[in-house]
């Protein structure tokens, strides 16, 4: 009797914590978010975030619009919708049956060039020596990933020449540098770079484990399999650019995948006059690649949640 009594208490109290439980375990989610969007360890001075009950010292909300965040260059004939994913606002990439180039016919995914938040845009343009970009990305359940697709990530140069640092450029490169990231065979990770081709660049970044490779369009793959984007669930990536003194090698890229350190390169050098700055997030999708052996086999999405950006320090020295 006394034992069937305590049992029956023990099920009323689980029944009782039930309401308990989820809210911890979805403030838990929150927490785990936020640490991912901003990695602990570094002081934020000022930022932005698309993400809901995301709360930082320093960061504030913005909606998921291309006001909000400046959003420019919109690649034509493209959409990035705001849709409802999972409990998240996200933008939605439509990559059409086969498609492998972010410029040609058929064409899929999305790009643009996000500023961030009017303060943000402020403080770059001041330049911003430290800052940090994260987002959320999930691929639709089931993604073929075929060969890999660009993925978004931090962008910056001297003036417009920051624009178009991809696709082989080969002019200017003393003058801007892009880090997108990749996913390549099997939602394998990378971050692909573009930065000054210097020969103290191309050690650090072909020295990153567990992979790395000079490509034939003058892009680095770095860290290639240091991380690995799942289908059907949302992950977060946030992506530190420290960038150098103009006169040293000094600058530094780390990537975060879900909280956890995957790449932390140091002794970059990004540029050598202070013009160079950081000037945002390059937010570009597709398959690609630029050859049909990279093309989708069928209409795919992904979408792009908890756009946000931080800065760490506001100046050199
Ligand atoms: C964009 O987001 C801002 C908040 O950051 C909001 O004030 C504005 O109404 C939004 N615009 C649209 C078109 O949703
Ligand atoms: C520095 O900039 C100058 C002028 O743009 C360029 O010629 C030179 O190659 C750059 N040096 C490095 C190390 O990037
Ligand atoms: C990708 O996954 C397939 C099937 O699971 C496997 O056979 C193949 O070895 C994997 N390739 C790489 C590069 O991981
Ligand atoms: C994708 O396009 C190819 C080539 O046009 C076609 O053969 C294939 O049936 C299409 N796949 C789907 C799922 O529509």
């Amino acid at each position: 009797m006394i034992a069937s009594a305590s049992f029956l208490a023990l099920a009323f109290a689980a029944l009782m914590s039930l309401p308990s439980v989820v809210t911890s375990s979805s403030s838990h989610r929150t927490r785990g978010l936020k640490s991912n969007l901003f990695p602990t360890g570094f002081v934020y001075a000022s930022g932005f975030t698309t993400a809901d009950g995301v709360s930082v010292p320093g960061i504030s909300h913005v909606g998921l619009n291309d006001s909000a965040l400046h959003v420019s260059r919109v690649t034509a004939g493209l959409t990035h919708h705001v849709v409802q994913k999972n409990g998240k606002n996200a933008w939605e990439a439509v990559y059409a049956n086969g498609s492998y180039h972010p410029t040609s016919s058929p064409l899929g995914g999305f790009g643009f060039y996000v500023g961030g938040s009017k303060s943000f845009v402020a403080a770059t343009t001041a330049g911003a020596q430290e800052v940090l970009f994260s987002y959320s990305v999930m691929f639709q359940n089931g993604f073929e990933w075929v060969q890999g697709g660009k993925l978004p990530g931090g962008f910056g140069g001297e003036g417009d020449s920051a624009f178009h640092c991809s696709g082989g450029r080969q002019y200017d490169r003393d003058k801007c540098f892009d880090l997108r990231l990749m996913w390549r065979l099997n939602g394998t990770g990378e971050v692909y770079a573009y930065l000054p081709l210097t020969e103290k660049n191309n050690a650090v970044m072909l020295a990153v484990p567990p992979m790395a490779d000079a490509n034939p369009d003058y892009g680095f793959s770095v860290g290639r399999g240091s991380f690995k984007f799942p289908a059907g669930e949302w992950v977060t990536v946030a992506e530190r650019i420290k960038m150098n003194d103009p006169s040293k090698t000094n600058g530094e890229v780390q990537l975060w995948f879900n909280g956890k350190s995957v790449i932390n390169m140091k002794g970059l050098q990004l540029r050598n006059t202070s013009i160079t700055r950081v000037q945002g997030m390059h937010f570009q999708t597709f398959f690609g690649g630029s050859t049909p052996d990279w093309a989708t086999p069928k209409e795919q999405m992904s979408w792009f949640a908890d756009v946000s950006g931080a800065v760490i320090r506001a100046h050199s020295n």
